[in-house]
């Protein structure tokens, strides 16, 4: 049995955000009808992942406590880790080194929302398979705002770039990585790139030229946000309205995946409906332990 842990990176300064993000964290956010990182924790989640850590800044740290808690509501555990700087994504297996301990890991950004039909069956695969990393590859009409790979037609990745001036190729890496046992050692050899930060492509680097690092492809009815602009983040939730407006479907809902996992009962799903009661998102919750959807 896999015991793959989880990441959530949740620091940062938020700067494309101001001044939104002065005085709070952007994770913490709205989206819609939910706090930012409901969204990536729902993903971890997806990925049958129930041991999180979230790694947060030194000022934001109390903020996400209070709201998630130690992951018991949902049949889960939930750590957090201070970053004191945000030295670069790769930090995040330095920092969490004694929570990954001997285990596989998955990292995902706290500004990654997902969203699509075959997303768990492509998540299930990624995290069962823990010899080799695994990255994803989505095609964006921009790819050189992103970490840029290139891959063969069995999913092989052939190179790796960090927001290239020429991408190779128009797959994007979105902001979701799975990577075996010993990741932590391999970053702590990274060096810092020309922007200082120490980077994540590098990780994958390592991985790469060992012949191990595989791509799975999201295909075209995928949907993938990075909500790190006004922009975005106005458009991510638009797009979350108007599913749940159109499909009265709750887009990335903890409290539901929890249940439909099976980590928590349904007399526990409706306890936590009740203080919710006054929003749709309560009612849905009641709904569902009821058997009413
Ligand atoms: O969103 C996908 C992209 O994310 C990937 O395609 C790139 O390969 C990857 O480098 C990253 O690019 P960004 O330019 O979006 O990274 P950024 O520095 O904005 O950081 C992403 C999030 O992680 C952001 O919400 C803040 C948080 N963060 C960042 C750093 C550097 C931390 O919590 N700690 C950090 O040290």
């Amino acid at each position: 049995m896999i015991n793959r842990k989880g990441i959530i990176l949740a620091g940062g300064s938020g700067t494309r955000l101001y001044p939104l993000t002065l005085a709070i964290s952007k994770q913490i956010m709205p989206v819609y009808d939910k706090p930012m990182i409901y969204y990536p924790l729902y993903t971890l989640m997806l990925a049958g992942i129930r041991e999180i850590l979230i790694i947060t800044t030194p000022r934001d740290n109390e903020i996400f406590k209070n709201l998630l808690g130690d992951g018991k509501k949902w049949g889960m555990t939930i750590e957090y880790k201070i970053q004191e700087s945000p030295r670069g994504l790769a930090d995040a297996f330095i920092v969490g080194e004694e929570f990954i301990g001997d285990d596989p890991v998955a990292l995902i950004l706290g500004d990654n929302l997902f969203y699509g039909e075959n997303l768990q069956r492509i998540l299930t695969r990624a995290s069962s398979r823990v010899d080799d990393a695994t990255v994803f590859g989505y095609r964006v009409k921009d790819p050189r705002r992103y970490g840029v790979v290139e891959c063969d037609a069995e999913g092989n990745a052939l190179s790796i770039e960090e927001k290239p001036e020429e991408p190779k190729s128009d797959l994007a890496i979105p902001g979701l990585y799975f990577f075996p046992k010993g990741v932590s050692e391999i970053a702590k050899n990274v060096k810092p790139s020309a922007r200082g930060e120490i980077e994540i492509t590098s990780v994958q680097e390592a991985y790469l030229n060992d012949g191990r690092l595989k791509v799975e492809k999201l295909d075209r009815g995928m949907a993938w946000f990075d909500t790190g602009t006004h922009d975005a983040l106005l458009e991510t939730a638009q797009f979350v309205q108007t599913i749940e407006k159109r499909q009265g479907l709750q887009v990335c809902s903890p409290d539901e995946l929890a249940y439909e996992n099976g980590w928590i009962t349904r007399a526990q799903l409706k306890e936590l409906a009740q203080p919710f009661m006054k929003t749709d998102y309560g009612k849905y919750l009641d709904d569902l332990a009821e058997r009413k959807r």
